[in-house]
């Protein structure tokens, strides 16, 4: 809770206490604005718990704490909910301590390290609107995190080891048997040999599709796929290769979205930790043999849902999923000393962490205090509420997605910008992007609808833009030097200054919740409180100097705040539209 606000819940703690009540106290901002800033609704409870009578106790505790300097006002409402009108003084105080330093509506103290799994992107494959949910929250959150006190390790865990690389080295080996890769005597010349990442979104379905029509195939991919794990020169080259193709991609698309990481590990970093992994479960006696395969149970009594063993080892012997996650939670909790690791995945996969969850720490592999937290969420679906596909009917791929958003933004909202056009209409689409996809709580499924997304006067992104934009040019203009809020002079004003107040609080809901939906209601909220502002005040021409360095002021602060609010949802701000 923001610190002006936990001192005057102390001084009503004390009161009660006074009274013979010794209760934890938190106010909360009024759903009556026209009764009171912010309001305290312990009053029945208490009463309740000790048979008296609601009125009475609330107006004990009014005569204890009406003249405190933070309180205009305090008043009574229905059965005892209490209401409370901050003072002219505690308000600016409180604005002027944002102005020296806005940290102290985020930083929480909260001393963890978090490691963040998100992205998970797939090597060779198309990165699909899938994962730009991944991306968003992950990246948003991790910012959070940060912004509130914790350190953090972000990790894109590429999906880049397993059978589909063997199936897709067998697909360029059929094409140009010739390649030096696949020569008896290779090792590890560099090959003149032109990939792209289209040459690979092109190979990647044809070699799967025939690996599953044809058992044939299916096992010389197997047999490629075992030697590349052996590490086998041409094979390794090969795939490392294709992997840089992939990832150069994937990074590309990253750094438009303003995602970065502090590792970029992969599957394949895992799968060498998986024999150590192992080997400490057998010791553990927790793996047992069923139809050839490796399994172990993680049913517990309290149980609902069906809950399958996990299995390790697949009867073909192949290493499986959730096998390379426990052996990244093994590396990860090796490499380094971490409060929790968080995963960003869509919803659907909440089964398969449950299972390595379990596996994990039943087996005591990992310190019991590690916290292990999956964030499932939801879908991002096509207009018509079905999953999203591209007009023929195919997935869509994100770099398609961003192309067609930043093309709509640069024809509808810059049409007087001439310089630096494709730049700023990149950076306003992410925006656009972005926001609508953290806007919903994080499990929630949404609708693509870039209309709705780019419009200009709704809760989208380019609306928030274009309003803190802004309030800078005003700030630009301004001629005057101002650094302090000294008077409130209308009722906007005040509901500004209120709402900053609550910041502290929303920041910290959304950190419990592992969500950013508050984050972006909040922005929003307060961009319109100040737009209202705006439009009823001319601040540049305001005449009384001590009216308006306090407008100036207040402008200032609401802009850094949105700026840090925008940053926290990873979107930038264009030089101008
Ligand atoms: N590559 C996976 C996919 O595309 C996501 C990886 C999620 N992270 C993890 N540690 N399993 O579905």
């Amino acid at each position: 809770m923001n610190y002006k606000i936990a001192e005057l819940e102390h001084k009503i703690a004390i009161a009660l206490k006074s009274l013979g009540y010794d209760e934890e106290v938190t106010i909360c901002p009024s759903n009556r604005p026209d009764l009171g800033d912010y309001q305290y609704n312990g009053i029945m409870p208490i009463a309740k718990k000790n048979g008296l009578n609601p009125q009475t106790l609330a107006q004990d505790l009014v005569n204890l704490i009406k003249d405190e300097p933070e309180l205009k006002d305090v008043n009574i409402a229905g059965p005892g909910f209490i209401n409370l009108k901050f003072s002219d003084e505690f308000l600016l105080d409180f604005m002027n301590a944002s102005n020296e330093n806005l940290n102290i509506n985020y930083n929480q103290d909260i001393n963890k390290t978090i490691f963040l799994d998100y992205g998970g992107p797939n090597v060779a494959k198309v990165l699909h609107v899938g994962h730009l949910r991944s991306a968003n929250i992950g990246e948003a959150l991790k910012r959070l995190c940060e912004k509130v006190g914790c350190k953090t390790i972000s990790d894109v865990h590429l999906g880049d080891w397993g059978r589909p690389m063997g199936m897709v080295i067998l697909e360029i080996k059929t094409r140009y048997p010739d390649l030096a890769y696949f020569k008896e005597d290779y090792h590890g010349e560099k090959v003149n040999f032109t990939l792209t990442n289209e040459d690979l979104l092109e190979l990647y379905p044809i070699a799967t599709t025939k690996a599953k029509e044809d058992p044939n195939i299916m096992e010389e991919a197997r047999k490629i796929n075992y030697e590349l794990q052996n590490k086998h020169p041409g094979y390794y080259a090969l795939w490392q290769k294709i992997v840089e193709v992939s990832v150069n991609e994937v990074k590309r698309l990253y750094q438009d979205l303003n995602v970065n990481f502090t590792l970029w590990e992969g599957e394949s970093d895992n799968f060498y930790y998986i024999d150590e992994m192992l080997d400490y479960l057998y010791s553990k006696n927790m793996i047992i043999e069923s139809d050839g395969a490796k399994i172990i149970p993680v049913k517990e009594d309290a149980d609902t849902k069906e809950m399958p063993p996990l299995i390790l080892i697949k009867s073909n012997g192949a290493v499986s999923y959730e096998a390379t996650d426990l052996a990244a939670i093994w590396e990860r909790t090796h490499k380094f000393s971490l409060d929790e690791i968080w995963y960003l995945t869509d919803k659907r996969q909440e089964l398969h962490f449950t299972q390595v969850f379990r596996v994990a720490q039943k087996s005591n592999m990992v310190d019991p205090n590690l916290k292990l937290i999956f964030n499932g969420f939801g879908t991002m679906n096509g207009p018509d509420g079905k999953p999203f596909k591209t007009r023929d009917g195919g997935v869509m791929p994100l770099s398609e997605l961003l192309d067609n958003v930043t093309i709509e933004c640069e024809k509808r909202l810059l049409p007087t910008i001439t310089e630096n056009r494709a730049k700023i209409a990149r950076t306003i689409a992410v925006a656009a992007i972005k926001y609508a996809d953290l806007l919903p709580f994080r499990t929630t499924d949404y609708n693509f609808d870039i209309d709705k997304f780019t419009d200009l006067n709704g809760k989208t992104g380019t609306y928030l833009l274009y309003s803190t934009i802004r309030m800078r040019s005003l700030l630009n203009k301004s001629m005057t030097k101002f650094n302090k809020m000294d008077v409130i002079s209308t009722d906007i004003e005040r509901q500004i200054i209120v709402t900053m107040l609550d910041l502290k609080r929303i920041i910290k809901r959304s950190y419990e919740n592992y969500s950013l939906n508050e984050i972006c209601e909040y922005l929003y909220k307060i961009t319109n409180l100040y737009n209202n502002f705006y439009a009823e005040n001319k601040v540049l021409t305001e005449e009384d100097n001590i009216k308006k360095n306090s407008w100036l002021t207040l402008t200032k602060i609401i802009y850094d705040n949105n700026v840090e609010l925008l940053n926290i949802l990873g979107i930038n701000i264009p030089e101008k539209m």
